[in-house]
């Protein structure tokens, strides 16, 4: 694991040294001082408090399942939150993860198919204040403080495992999935064919994408934005 004191982004950083750096490196630090998030959004970060990592993968068989990649990612890092003792884990499609209904993870795949993939994941360890933000850490839920190293060190095996037994495990990561589905028959709105349109969750396929039931029939959303309706 390459350790770095600060960092514009760790998804970046691999991003500028992808033809030095071997299949599977993972890059770390407390200090990322440019994170990027999903849609285009930031990834913000008190320093030396929270964790800020990203896996370079170049294995052609994972690299085939990049749909299943994301998804696994928020599996092993939910559970893992959960042998740390936090409660009412739960994981928002595609990856975001969630405790107590506060975002405590998020999880940005980048990658140009079928050469990488870069997984990168922030967790919330030890920033306790979040000003606007539905947002919690680690510290907040077990009123303990840990050291982001090791949270990250601890990912970075279980992640590993789990992505070289991919090809066998998939349908026991779909269930366990399916227990921590967030949407799971919620009401949800998103963008499909052009249209704003609202549907019933319902878990999701092996290619990682979300069912959802819409005027009878299930369909199969990829849409990078799902909303939840919250009904009066
Ligand atoms: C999101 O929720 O929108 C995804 C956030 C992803 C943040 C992580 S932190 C490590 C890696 N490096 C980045 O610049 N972003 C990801």
């Amino acid at each position: 694991m390459i350790k770095l004191n600060e960092v514009n982004s760790t998804n970046n950083y691999i991003k500028e040294r992808l033809n030095e750096l071997d299949n599977f490196e993972c890059v770390f630090t407390m200090n990322q001082t440019n994170g990027k998030g999903r849609t285009g959004h930031t990834w913000v970060s008190e320093p030396n408090k929270n964790v800020a990592m990203s896996l370079l993968i170049k294995d052609d068989k994972i690299i085939k399942n990049f749909n299943l990649v994301s998804i696994v990612t928020g599996v092993v890092v939910a559970e893992y939150l959960e042998t740390l003792g936090l409660n009412k884990v739960a994981i928002k499609w595609p990856n975001d993860v969630y405790v107590n209904e506060k975002k405590i993870c998020g999880i940005l795949l980048e990658g140009n198919i079928p050469e990488y993939i870069i997984i990168g994941i922030g967790i919330n360890v030890n920033q306790t204040n979040f000003g606007e933000l539905n947002a919690s850490s680690i510290k907040n839920e077990i009123g303990i403080k840990i050291d982001p190293a090791l949270v990250a060190v601890d990912i970075n095996d279980i992640l590993l495992d789990t992505l070289r037994h991919l090809d066998t495990n998939v349908n026991s990561l779909i269930e366990r999935y399916e227990e921590l589905d967030y949407l799971l028959n919620k009401t949800i709105s998103f963008s499909y064919k052009g249209e704003n349109i609202e549907g019933i969750a319902k878990g999701i396929d092996f290619d990682g994408s979300l069912k959802v039931l819409y005027k009878n029939n299930l369909i199969n959303v990829n849409t990078s934005e799902v909303n939840l309706v919250r009904k009066a």
